[in-house]
């Protein structure tokens, strides 16, 4: 597999979810049982992103940090960085220019969970040339990135937030860009709303005939986390499926494990450390499933 660097972008203000995010970020609040932000990590851990760059607030860094360390309980390497201003999702390629180096990148939006068989990203890590994208068909496009394409994945368009919406595919906030994304933009204007807008990034992928779109299928739930309606109801989806299945979505522990990015006596260490809690007892059963 093309060696592919993660960035969780985890700023931003979370104006949406205030009184809530006055003074902890949004990615910091709990998703039923869990930092929202285990979610994301989940998701670039099962896709095979073993190096991971978070980017958030002045603020907001240390604590992230605090939280998740420097990845090797997980065997995985988690790496920090400063956004001063939230200036635009596209700063995260000029913040993480360095530790992406010369691969290409993954990123994914801290408040996007996504639950269900990621083999769409996966492949699309091996087989993206320039950009990738994906579709997601819901039935309020007008709220998100709109993408329109043919029957080849071809993208012909793409809009943010249009009036009158081309598709019915929204666009999830996971992308994956090839190396060209840190050279392109430190090109792009800020937009009117003065940021660096993630649209503009992918009409320059466009405009080099070099972008892909990906049909994010049925079988995945893509969960948004901005409002405080769609927070429970993100609660509520993960609390259902978790208890009808005695399992836990995005234990990191046990993605760690089943990935083998650590070993059966690492993960039993690790746990041993753990406060006492249905985490641990959960990490503890799962040790002897494995
Ligand atoms: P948004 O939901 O667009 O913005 P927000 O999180 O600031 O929330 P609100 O609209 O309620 O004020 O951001 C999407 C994700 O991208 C979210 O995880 C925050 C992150 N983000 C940054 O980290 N830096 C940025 O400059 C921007 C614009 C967003």
């Amino acid at each position: 597999m093309k060696n592919t660097k993660g960035i969780i972008l985890a700023g931003g203000s979370g104006t949406r979810l205030y009184p809530m995010t006055a003074v902890q970020s949004k990615q910091l609040q709990p998703v039923y049982d869990k930092p929202m932000i285990y979610y994301p990590l989940a998701t670039l851990m099962l896709a095979g992103i073993k190096e991971i760059l978070i980017i958030s607030t002045p603020v907001d860094t240390p604590n992230i940090e605090r939280l998740l360390g420097d990845g090797s309980q997980w065997g995985i390497s988690l790496q920090y960085v400063v956004q001063p201003a939230p200036k635009g999702i596209a700063e995260a390629f000029v913040y993480g220019k360095e530790f992406i180096g010369n691969d290409q990148v993954c990123l994914i939006l801290g408040d996007n969970l996504f639950y269900g068989k990621l083999d769409f990203l996966r492949n699309a890590l091996e087989n993206n040339v320039g950009g990738t994208i994906f579709g997601y068909r819901v039935t309020d496009p007008e709220r998100y990135g709109v993408v329109e394409f043919d029957d080849h994945g071809n993208v012909r368009s793409i809009e943010e937030k249009p009036k009158h919406p081309k598709s019915n595919y929204a666009i999830p906030g996971i992308y994956v860009f090839s190396n060209e994304v840190v050279r392109i933009v430190p090109n792009q204007q800020p937009s009117v709303r003065g940021e660096l807008e993630i649209t503009d990034v992918q009409l320059e992928y466009l405009r080099r005939n070099e972008l892909r779109v990906e049909i994010m299928g049925r079988g995945i739930a893509w969960l948004d986390t901005g409002t405080p309606e769609s927070l429970l109801e993100a609660s509520q989806f993960i609390h259902a499926i978790e208890k009808r299945q005695g399992t836990k979505i995005a234990c990191l522990e046990e993605i760690a494990l089943y990935e083998h990015y650590i070993t059966k006596e690492q993960y039993l260490q690790h746990v041993q450390t753990l406060p006492k809690s249905s985490y641990r007892e959960y990490c503890l059963s799962v040790a002897n499933e494995i």
